[in-house]
């Protein structure tokens, strides 16, 4: 696949790596595409392209925003028509002291996000993993679980295999609204990974067959 990598931070950079080892072709959108940062994700996922967002989206199958919440709707807004394009949605709407979410529970940011981008079949995932857990998620040879959401059948239905295809335990959250509650979850995982659990952590799943 031809996947648009929108931002070249630790999300970004994480999933470019590990999407480029997997035989997809990376694209990265940056603001500031000649900087060392970006040349050095693009370096990492196998000599990736870097551009400007509009342009990285421009000839992809598949779309990643792994921006800033504070940034993302104007980013979104900015990619002008992705004629359906898959969107994966990264991001958490933390406040800036990073301690609490600037929305939640009556619209999330995925929302925000499909509401800017309104061609694009936003899909929720990645936002309740840490970057290290994207970087490798197997946890003893187990596979981390990964939540994701969206309101597009079969959108959802290709980012569940993605997400299994890096190794994941992909587990389908139901519609874009669920991301409601997947975002202040991520937050959950914040102050935990902030107090004492790191980024070497995760969520799984459990199940057992009725008794
Ligand atoms: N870090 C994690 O473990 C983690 C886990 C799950 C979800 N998330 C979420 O995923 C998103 C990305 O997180 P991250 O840790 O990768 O963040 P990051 O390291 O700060 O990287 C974000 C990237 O977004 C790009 N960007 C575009 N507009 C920007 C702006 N106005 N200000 C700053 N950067 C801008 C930048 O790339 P250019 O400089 O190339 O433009 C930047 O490197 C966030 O929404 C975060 O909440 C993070």
């Amino acid at each position: 696949m031809q996947i648009a990598i929108l931002g070249t931070g630790n999300v970004g950079g994480t999933l470019g790596k590990r999407l480029a080892a997997l035989g997809n072709t990376i694209h990265f959108g940056s603001r500031d595409p000649a900087s060392a940062k970006a040349q050095a994700a693009a370096a990492e996922a196998n000599g990736a392209r870097v551009s400007t967002f509009s342009e990285a989206v421009a000839d992809s199958d598949l779309v990643i925003l792994a921006a800033p919440w504070t940034a993302a709707c104007e980013l979104a807004a900015s990619l002008g028509d992705l004629r359906g394009q898959v969107l994966i949605d990264c991001t958490n709407p933390l406040n800036a002291s990073f301690t609490g979410l600037d929305l939640g529970f009556d619209v999330s940011a995925a929302e925000r996000i499909q509401a800017a981008a309104p061609t694009a079949r936003v899909v929720k995932a990645f936002n309740t993993a840490s970057a290290a857990t994207m970087a490798d998620p197997l946890y003893g040879g187990v596979p981390a679980t990964m939540f994701y959401c969206g309101d597009d059948d079969e959108a959802r239905r290709e980012v569940g295999q993605l997400l299994q295809t890096l190794g994941f335990e992909a587990v389908d959250g139901g519609p874009l609204r669920n991301a409601r509650y997947l975002e202040p979850m991520a937050m959950f995982y914040i102050h935990l990974a902030m107090n004492g659990w790191g980024g070497n952590c995760a969520f799984k799943m459990l199940r057992r067959e009725k008794q």
